[in-house]
């Protein structure tokens, strides 16, 4: 694990818990794990953070032909390839790590699912709760709630971290959901094809009052006449709703900041309004 504090820390901030935080844009080759694998494990090796989110599906690719395709590539969690040789590159490299990955389930249901895995091994798995157009009849809406770990981020600390997959962003339940469970951080595994959501990500990141991560790829995919173009712009956000860094819309792109997680913790909007108790759930429903 890295020393997460920044150049312009004083001694006093020593228990100030830092954490990197970073994306990894890139444009998985479609339908090939293993070079996938092989391309991510060279690119974290030159790189610091201590969190690393990856984009959605980030080793199988997006547009499957069919439920068949999508069948043969999934794979189990966390027993299959994808989750054992990201628990490799995680504990080598001191880094814990958000993927997205095609899951089969033990009852052989498939999901649009992203592990977490610590330098410590694997952590748990989110599965996708909003499905995206024709993913519909692909997988299964995801059964797992949102989930929020535990991963260490140096000096002894923690960042708490929750996990929702790109079209989630577009349920402000979700974000909401996971600044409720104390998510101090939202991994955001992405395959954009729409160019709203990089203007919403500040905005569920401010109404939680947390940092938000979104790694979305880049490319073109074709299915006979379908054609889909994925709209890079990975960004992370801060609690102020800042966009702290961002991608362009095309290429790979590795973006990394270190933030001070405390930063997560103060919900006051003014001295007398609380981002999350001031709620009234009461009359939301009716
Ligand atoms: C999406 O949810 N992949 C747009």
């Amino acid at each position: 694990m890295r020393n997460s504090t920044p150049e312009n820390s004083t001694p006093e901030d020593v228990d100030t818990p830092f954490a990197r935080l970073a994306y990894y844009q890139f444009a998985p080759a479609y339908m090939a794990v293993g070079e996938n694998l092989d391309h991510l494990e060279r690119v974290v090796q030159r790189q610091d953070a201590d969190l690393l989110v990856l984009p959605e599906l980030c080793t199988s690719g997006y547009l499957f032909r069919d439920a068949g395709e999508l069948a043969r590539i999934a794979e189990s969690v966390p027993d299959g390839e994808t989750t054992r040789r990201m628990v490799g590159i995680a504990s080598e490299n001191g880094v814990s790590i958000v993927a997205g990955l095609a899951e089969r389930g033990s009852d052989g249901r498939l999901f649009n699912s992203a592990i977490l895995v610590s330098p410590r091994g694997f952590l748990g798995v989110y599965r996708k709760v909003h499905l995206f157009d024709r993913e519909k009849e692909l997988f299964e809406p995801g059964d797992s709630g949102f989930p929020v770990f535990d991963i260490p981020v140096g000096a002894g600390h923690t960042a708490r971290v929750g996990i929702m997959i790109c079209f989630d962003w577009q349920f402000p339940e979700a974000a909401r959901t996971l600044a409720l469970r104390g998510a101090e951080v939202i991994a955001h595994p992405s395959n954009l094809i729409l160019d709203k959501c990089p203007r919403t990500m500040p905005v569920r990141a401010q109404e939680n009052g947390v940092f938000t991560v979104t790694a979305n790829r880049t490319g073109s995919e074709r299915a006979g006449e379908v054609l889909v173009t994925f709209t890079g712009s990975s960004l992370i956000c801060d609690p102020a709703g800042q966009v702290r860094i961002g991608a362009p819309d095309r290429g790979e792109e590795w973006g990394a900041v270190t933030v001070d997680l405390g930063e997560a913790h103060s919900k006051m909007v003014t001295p007398s309004n609380h981002l999350l108790y001031d709620r009234r759930p009461d009359l939301y429903d009716r």
